[in-house]
C-alpha cells in the first residue's frame, strides 16, 4: 500500500462535486414523492454511506427516521470477501414501517442481499434499496439496488464517503483509486 497525497493517488475524477450533487437531489426529490404519506426509517450503512446519506436525507422534503447500522465486508481489500458481519444493529424496530436501506456502492451485492434478508426478516411493510453507486457488471440483476445515482463500471473508487483502508472518505468528489496506491510492488 503507498498512499502519497490524496490529489496524487487519483487516476481520474468520475464525478465531480456538483454533478454528484444534483443527482442526489434528483434522488431526494424521487424518495420525497414516493414516502410522502409514510414516515420511512433512512438506514444509513456506515461508514460508507455516511455522506451520501445525510445530503440524501437533506433533500427528501418528508418526514422521516433516521437510523443507522455498520457492517464490515471489506478490510484493506479491494475485493469482496463474501464475508459480511453485522457490528452494529438498528437502535429501533422496523415492524410495518417502510424501510429504505441506503449504501454507498453496489459490487457483488452481497452486502445488500444480506442486509435486505435481516432487514425483511424483522416484519417492515416494506423495504427498498438506494445506492449511489451500482458496478452493474459485478453483481447478477436480480440482486441489484432498487434505485441508484450511478452506473460505473468495474474500477476501484473513492471519495464522497467511500474508502480504501480508511483513507479518502472526505474528498468531495469520487474519484478512481491508481492501482499502484493498493496493488503490491
Ligand atoms: P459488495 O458486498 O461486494 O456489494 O460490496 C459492497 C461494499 O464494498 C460497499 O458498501 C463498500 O464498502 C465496498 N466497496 C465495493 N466497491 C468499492 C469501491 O470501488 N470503493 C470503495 N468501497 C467499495
Amino acid at each position: 500500500m503507498r498512499i502519497t497525497n490524496e490529489k496524487n493517488d487519483i487516476e481520474y475524477v468520475l464525478f465531480s462535486e456538483e454533478t454528484i450533487r444534483a443527482r442526489v437531489a434528483e434522488l431526494g426529490k424521487q424518495l420525497t414523492e414516493m414516502y410522502k404519506d409514510s414516515e420511512p426509517i433512512m438506514v444509513c450503512i456506515l461508514k460508507g454511506a455516511s455522506i451520501f446519506y445525510t445530503d440524501l436525507c437533506r433533500q427528501m422534503k418528508t418526514q422521516i427516521h433516521m437510523d443507522f447500522m455498520v457492517v464490515s465486508s471489506y478490510g484493506n481489500e479491494t475485493q469482496s470477501s463474501g464475508a459480511v458481519r453485522l457490528i452494529k444493529d438498528l437502535d429501533n424496530t422496523i415492524i410495518d414501517r417502510d424501510v429504505v436501506i441506503v449504501e454507498d456502492i453496489i459490487d457483488s451485492g452481497l452486502t445488500l442481499k444480506y442486509l435486505k434478508e435481516i432487514l425483511l426478516s424483522r416484519k417492515p411493510r416494506s423495504v427498498r434499496t438506494v445506492c449511489l453507486l451500482d458496478k452493474y457488471e459485478c453483481h447478477p440483476s436480480e440482486i441489484g439496488c432498487d434505485i441508484s445515482g450511478f452506473s460505473i463500471n468495474n474500477a476501484f473508487v473513492v471519495g464522497y464517503g467511500l474508502d480504501y483502508a480508511d483513507y479518502y472518505r472526505n474528498l468531495p468528489y469520487i474519484g478512481v483509486l491508481k492501482k499502484e496506491v493498493y496493488s503490491e510492488e
